[in-house]
Parts: structure tokens; sequence; C-alpha cells
């Protein structure tokens, strides 16, 4: 029985396993055989988990059909969080503020990372670093590199988050002040095309790039503080740069190659590299080190590389499984006070496969 019990469980593994990645990969909704996996008992609680949901994260509905549909689009995702925890056992997923939208709703607010054709003109290829003396573990926050965790809202602009991270920590290092640095800038005045593709630009709340973020920065002439250009979650103003406030400059930036250790070496010694991922795990994420089995390298999110570490004693590896650290631009209420960790060793989600590297200008040669 015993036996019987776990080879059926073995097989709906592999059934859900499939279907995730027709799911999420594939965009294929027809999810009908997982509908009969789910336990009933976990059916029979949405009720109660939706009515928490609404509660905790302040959500109104202005119709009963709205709410009707929202309701099952949170069943949806409850089924969804299952099978990612199933996926992805030493993370925990489950309820998140996303919990209410489809995945085709999550992509288009919360996401927005153009896809990458070619490279600005101004950027150059990392040069190969000494790797030999890394430390074990490394984060930027404990050296006053990283501004608190800041949130895009419903607005495809992780990208300008992502840019401006980078931009926050290289100019840091340059020139000793840790200063928050203006998105809404990039959101309403860069346009900054790709050069093989000019109708594939930077454009506000419909994505853009952060490679074309500094491409369109050293042009400018640098980036303003948050407090003299602050976010507001839209793209319908227009540009208020003032040239005479800029806070930081870029100096240059460069692509990492797809090295882990080339990634690491870079990080220690140029500050947080801004990195694209693949985001689909991230959608009911709640903790722990992400390391799903399976998930696509199509990249959609752009986030910040903050450092690394270690934890979870593997008995394969015979050591500890190594992460990455990555700030997010979701608030801090997100995962782990606005952090995700993901397991590093093999471009998991695609997180190794775009990395860039800016450097600030500093004080003296401004
Ligand atoms: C910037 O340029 C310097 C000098 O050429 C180079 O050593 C450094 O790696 C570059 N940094 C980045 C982030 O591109």
């Amino acid at each position: 029985m015993a036996l019987r019990f776990s080879l059926l469980f073995l097989f709906f593994l592999l059934l859900t396993t499939s279907f995730v990645f027709a799911d999420d990969d594939l965009n294929n909704n027809d999810d009908l055989l997982i509908r009969q996996v789910v336990d009933d008992d976990h059916l029979l609680n949405a009720e109660h988990h939706f009515s928490i949901f609404k509660r905790r994260f302040g959500k109104t509905y202005a119709t009963k059909e709205e709410h009707d549909y929202r309701h099952m689009v949170f069943k949806d995702n409850l089924r969804r969080a299952k099978r990612r925890q199933r996926l992805d056992p030493s993370a925990v997923h489950g309820v998140t503020r996303f919990s209410d939208l489809t995945p085709a709703e999550f992509r288009r607010n919360f996401l927005g990372l153009k896809r990458k054709l070619k490279l600005p003109a101004d950027a150059n290829q990392a040069p190969i670093l000494p790797t030999s003396d890394l430390p074990a573990d490394f984060d930027w926050r404990d050296h006053g590199a990283v501004t608190p965790v800041k949130n895009q809202g419903s607005c495809g602009s992780c990208w300008s988050f992502s840019a401006t991270g980078a931009l926050e920590g290289a100019n840091y290092l340059a020139t000793g002040n840790l200063v928050s640095l203006s998105e809404q800038q990039l959101v309403e005045c860069d346009h900054e095309c790709d050069p093989a593709e000019p109708d594939s630009c930077d454009s506000g709340c419909n994505g853009g790039l952060m490679n074309s973020a500094f491409e369109y920065t050293l042009k400018a002439g640098g980036l303003m503080r948050e407090e003299d250009y602050p976010y507001t979650g839209t793209d319908r103003g227009t540009c208020k740069f003032d040239k005479t406030k800029v806070a930081a400059k870029v100096a240059n930036f460069s692509v990492v190659s797809l090295d882990e250790d080339q990634i690491a070496a870079n990080l220690v010694k140029n500050g947080p590299l801004a990195v694209a991922i693949n985001a689909v795990f991230m959608q009911t994420y709640i903790g722990g080190v992400s390391c799903p089995l399976i998930c696509s390298k199509r990249l959609d999110h752009g986030v910040l590389l903050v450092g690394y570490g270690s934890a979870g004693f593997s008995p394969i590896r015979m050591k500890d499984k190594p992460y990455w650290i990555i700030k997010n631009s979701w608030g801090k209420h997100w995962g782990e006070k606005g952090y995700y960790k993901i397991c590093r060793g093999h471009n998991i989600c695609g997180v190794d496969s775009m990395v860039s590297s800016v450097a600030g200008v500093t004080t003296t040669s401004q």
C-alpha cells in the first residue's frame, strides 16, 4: 500500500511537473488534470483563504462579477502555488499580494523587461577578474551600498529600479555617499533604443533595459536624486530632468560573462549588479532559497544582485548550497523583506545570462 501510494505520488509529481512547464512557460492554461490532482481540503478552504487574503492586502472589488472572477483567479493561484512548492521545495510558496492576478496581468503590471537584442554602443565586455580570493559570503547591504527596498507599483518599470540600484552602489563606491536615485527620470526621460531595432526603446511602464538605461544616463549627464525627482508610478508625465541637479554619473558600464565566479568577482569589486531573471516563481514566493527543478530562462524582470551566501547542507555537494541575494522592487512586504534568494550554480531562471556592471564618476573628477 505504502509503495503504491508513493508510486502514485511520484506519478502525480511528474504529471504536475510537466504541466507547470506547459502552463508557465508556454502559457498553456489547459490544466484540467491538475484540477483533479489538487486535494479537496485545499479547495474547501479556498473561500477562507480568499477572505484572509482580501483583509490582509486591503483588496476590494467594484462589482460582484469582479469579485467572483478574482475569487476564481485566486483559487487558480492557490493551485499554482502548490505546484511551485512541489517544484521548489527549498523555498516557501503561497499567497502573496499578487494572488488575485492572472499570470498575464502579473507580467504586464509588475515586470517590464524588454527582450535583449543588441547592446548599446558604449557597453563594454567586463575584463576577466581573478577569482581565487573571493570571500565565501558577501552582502553589499553590510557595506552600506544598498538603499532601502523600493516599490514599482503597477508599472512595468522594473528595469529602472535595477539600473538605479546598480548606480546607487557604484556611486557610493566612487564618492562614499549613498544617494537614492530617481527611477522617474528614467521612466519619463529615457527613450534609448536598441541599436539594432529602432522600435525597441525604453518606454516607461511598458518596459525597458538596464543597459539602455546606463547608455541614456551616460549621454544625459547623470541621474537626479529620488527626492528631487520622485517616483509616481505612471509614465504619463513629461520629462522634468534638471541637469544642474545631477547626483550621480555613469563613468562606464560593461556586460559580465555567464560565468558565476566572474559574476561574484565583479559584484565584490564593482558593487551591486543589474541582472535580469525569469520571475515566474517570484509571483508566489514567500521566502527561503528558491531553487526550482524547472524554470524558464526567458528573461522578463530586472532586479539587483547585492550578494551571495550559502545555506542548507547538501549531502551531494558535501557543503552548504550556494545562493544569490537579490533586491527586488515590489516593496519590503514582498518576499524576505523585499529580497529574494535564488540558488547559484547553474543559471537558474536565467539569472546569470544578462548581468551588467556600472562604474560611477568619482567626486574629484566630477
Ligand atoms: C570602467 O573602465 C575601467 C578603465 O577602463 C575598467 O577598468 C573598468 O572595469 C570599467 N568598469 C566597468 C563597470 O565597466
